[in-house]
């Protein structure tokens, strides 16, 4: 079977495309090879390739800019993904497709389920809300729910950043009132091929490490794994002024993966194994 990654260069994206090149065959677009946005081209590019799975990595995830880009994130994160649901019923593959904890308010304290109602509070959220629903359109399929990504081999993500100060000797500024449960690629990429392979119902998952922390913590246990002195500035998001609101508690539980028989191990697990082989990426 082949897989086609579309958002192959992106964080996720790059992982899909390495954690599948050696063993099994893969095609990874990248925006440059094939534009999403571009129904038509993407309808011919999958009736020719022909996959039995397509994993959509890619989004517009600028999420203050999405503000004043209704158009473009519409058209990426929404449009773009019932394109992919059509053209993956038309080829008979399952859709993988990534969605965000942003669709929820944070408004609580406890860890959402899929079983929670969405409540998304900024544009960026609503269009990947939307993407959701309409990747409904293949028969076959499953939305994975992550958040703070992490592991990429770009090194683009807030735990990266935090990460590079820790490791300068600079003072790392931290939120301490954003709750998350932050997800390594590596983790994401193999749950969601043991999801496919199991041939799970189609539906919501939630896909992050297990547990929760504020972003204080991981860098006081990035500090901690690292060897290093934890320079830390404490930032409070409540005090920052957004173009777009982000949810303050955003734990997920990943009850619907256990239900199908995927674990996810702890966050700091994750971190501990991330840290280990960073310097090799
Ligand atoms: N990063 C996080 O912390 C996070 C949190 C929650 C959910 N997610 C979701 O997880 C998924 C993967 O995120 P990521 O961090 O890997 O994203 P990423 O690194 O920003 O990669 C997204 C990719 O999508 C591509 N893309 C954008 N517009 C496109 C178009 N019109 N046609 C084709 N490709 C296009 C981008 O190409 P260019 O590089 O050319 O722009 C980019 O390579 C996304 O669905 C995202 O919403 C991510």
């Amino acid at each position: 079977m082949m897989t086609l990654v579309t958002g192959a260069a992106g964080q996720l994206g790059s992982a899909f495309v390495a954690a599948l090149a050696p063993a099994r065959e893969v095609v990874g677009l990248a925006r440059a090879d094939l534009d999403l946005t571009d129904a038509p081209a993407v309808l011919a590019r999958i009736d020719a390739l022909r996959p039995g799975l397509i994993v959509n990595c890619a989004a517009y995830n600028e999420v203050d800019a999405a503000e004043t880009q209704p158009l473009t994130t519409l058209a990426v994160n929404a449009i773009a993904v019932l394109t992919l649901a059509r053209a993956a019923a038309e080829a008979g593959a399952a859709l993988v497709h990534f969605s965000t904890d942003f669709v929820f308010d944070g408004l609580t304290s406890q860890p959402y389920t899929e079983d929670d109602p969405p409540n998304p509070q900024s544009f960026y959220a609503a269009s990947k809300l939307l993407g959701e629903w309409l990747a409904r359109d293949a028969p076959r399929h499953y939305v994975l729910r992550v958040e703070s990504l992490f592991g990429g081999p770009r090194r683009r993500s807030s735990v990266d950043t935090i990460v590079d100060h820790l490791l300068a000797g600079r003072e790392a500024p931290v939120f301490v009132d954003r709750t998350v449960s932050p997800s390594f690629v590596d983790d994401v990429v193999e749950a969601t091929l043991a999801l496919v392979e199991r041939r799970a119902p189609s539906g919501v998952y939630h896909c992050v490490n297990s547990g929760h922390t504020t972003w204080q913590g991981l860098a006081e246990t990035a500090a901690r794994l690292l060897g290093v002195e934890p320079r830390l500035k404490p930032v409070r998001a409540a005090d920052m002024s957004f173009a777009a609101s982000r949810p303050f508690y955003c734990a997920l539980s990943n009850r619907h993966l256990a239900e199908a028989g995927v674990a996810m191990p702890s966050w700091e697990d994750a971190l501990g194994r991330y840290l280990a082989k960073r310097d090799l990426r």
